[in-house]
């Protein structure tokens, strides 16, 4: 089935995923193109609409990346955002100048036509401003919607055409009425906004049918969101020739491995689980070193799995939960940005194995694979949980990973996270996590004096991991995690909170 789509191309800014997010969210389906893609492969998307997103040149650089003219001739309506603005009013015949005054952060709009885009908004309004170019004088057919103190067109329309420029971005929440424009820009282009949680599950369920029509599908299950979803998804597509393989390491949290299981027996799915964690710790004996530890993880994880994959020599293929955001990012589309580690990378594997990769979510951005998750029935809790890492506790016990200090850090993470939902904080916290520290501290307790070790506590906010600021909790909230943890926990007697940020700090410590 064909759903709506709109192409976004990209320019360079920071905020490109965002606009896709925000679009697929008011359920319009969105493809990140390169900002100077040719006007076919943007045809090739049967487009309702474009978008022209920011960036971080200026129109007058040397090697500044350009629009196909021919994307204002699809006869699709076209919003140019930032550098899009600037672009689509030079390509119009409008007049672009480099500003005086650069102007970032919160500016304050006044609306002088309150329609098009800006119909229904309030006269004097926020927005959240980045550029140093401006228009100064609009393309034929334009009109001046909205400005602000620095800017005489922070907003323009050619209704006729249905081309619209925005200064500022209304992606970004700081313009608290940025998605009322962004719907009066999918009613110009009369979407249908087919693009819901239950049409993606058929979507990608038929789609599994297509690409795997015969043959068992191998399919590595970690506990986390995606790779569940992933197996969901090829059970219901093809039912028992999936053969979900879940290596424990006996680095995961409190019950995490027997719950894991629980989860898809509940489902009818049976998994095989493989219990490797003496394997995990006999390797990671007298190992403190991060890096080393990480290698050693990762090899014995591909060898595990390896292992018990090649009990069902009648497999074809690998199953892997790559992400949206994980294929953009390695298809260069965001040139250097940092990739985000991911969960258990089986690179390498299909080959070795002669197993075929298939990666039914590769189309899907986080949020839409935990709405695809609750279509198909698990639980909200489990679906919006915070992410955890491949080599698990072993990054956050500091020093030798032994099972013993696996045990303490279990139990007081199953505390601290308790105490966070006890707070209603879970969903204003991106990351919670706790580090053991291998260092002692003296305490005293009833009438002893006490020698255990310390409990580093990190919560983050964060939108997409690469930059985090950490948590202000209220301070009784902090109280009672540090309470609970030194008295109910054999081996810490003392916690302390982490305040720095990402950067300079990482989210974990490890
Ligand atoms: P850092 O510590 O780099 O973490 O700020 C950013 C995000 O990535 C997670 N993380 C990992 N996830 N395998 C993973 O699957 C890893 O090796 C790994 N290292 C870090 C981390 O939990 C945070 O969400």
């Amino acid at each position: 089935m064909h759903h709506e789509t709109i192409p976004i191309l990209d320019f360079g800014s920071q905020y490109t995923q965002l606009i896709a997010r925000r679009l697929r969210e008011l359920g319009v389906r969105t493809m990140i193109e390169r900002g100077d893609v040719a006007v076919d492969a943007v045809r090739a998307h049967r487009p309702i609409a474009v978008v022209l997103s920011g960036g971080p040149a200026s129109v007058f650089e040397e090697g500044a990346l350009q629009v196909d003219p021919g994307i204002f001739r699809l006869g699709v309506p076209v919003l140019g955002i930032c550098y899009g603005m600037q672009l689509m009013a030079r390509e119009l015949g409008g007049d672009v100048r480099p500003s005086s005054l650069r102007e970032y952060g919160l500016a304050e709009l006044e609306v002088v036509q309150a329609e098009s885009l800006l119909e229904g908004t309030p006269t004097h309004q926020s927005v959240w401003m980045s550029h140093g170019d401006q228009v100064a004088t609009v393309p034929d057919g334009f009109r001046v919607l909205a400005r602000t103190s620095n800017t005489s067109v922070a907003a323009m329309a050619d209704p006729q055409r249905r081309f619209f420029g925005l200064q500022f971005h209304p992606e970004v929440r700081h313009t608290p009425h940025g998605t009322e424009m962004l719907e009066r820009f999918l009613d110009s282009a009369s979407a249908a906004r087919d693009w819901t949680a239950a049409a993606i599950r058929d979507d990608m369920v038929a789609k599994i049918r297509a690409d795997v029509p015969d043959g068992r599908v191998i399919c590595a299950v970690s506990g986390g969101v995606d790779s569940s979803v992933t197996a969901m998804l090829l059970t219901e597509a093809i039912g028992d020739r999936v053969v979900p393989i879940f290596v424990d390491t006996g680095l995961l949290r409190k019950d995490e491995g027997d719950m894991v299981v629980r989860r898809f027996t509940e489902h009818g799915i049976a998994i095989d689980r493989v219990d490797a964690g003496d394997r995990f710790f006999r390797e990671l004996s007298g190992v403190v070193d991060p890096e080393t530890k990480r290698k050693i993880i990762g090899r014995l994880f591909i060898e595990v799995f390896e292992e018990e994959a090649s009990r069902f020599p009648d497999a074809r293929y690998l199953a892997q939960g790559t992400l949206y955001p994980d294929v953009i990012e390695s298809s260069g589309v965001r040139g250097t940005a940092a990739v985000i580690k991911t969960h258990h990378n089986v690179g390498g594997l299909p080959e070795r194995l002669g197993l075929e990769l298939i990666e039914p979510l590769r189309d899907l951005f986080k949020d839409e694979v935990r709405r695809v998750g609750e279509e198909l029935g698990l639980p909200h809790d489990f679906v919006w949980r915070h992410p955890f890492p491949g080599p698990g506790l072993a990054v956050r016990i500091l020093g030798e990973v032994t099972p013993g200090q696996v045990e303490i850090v279990q139990e007081a993470d199953a505390i601290v996270i308790d105490e966070i939902r006890r707070a209603g904080l879970y969903d204003a916290i991106a990351q919670a996590l706790c580090v053991l520290l291998p260092v002692r501290s003296v305490g005293v307790m009833g009438d002893g004096r006490t020698y255990e070790q310390v409990l580093a506590v990190r919560a983050v906010t964060t939108t997409d991991f690469m930059t985090a600021d950490w948590f202000r909790f209220p301070p009784d909230v902090l109280d009672r995690i540090a309470r609970r943890v030194v008295n109910e926990v054999t081996g810490i007697n003392r916690v302390v909170y982490d305040v720095t940020s990402k950067p300079p700090g990482t989210i974990e410590w490890e």
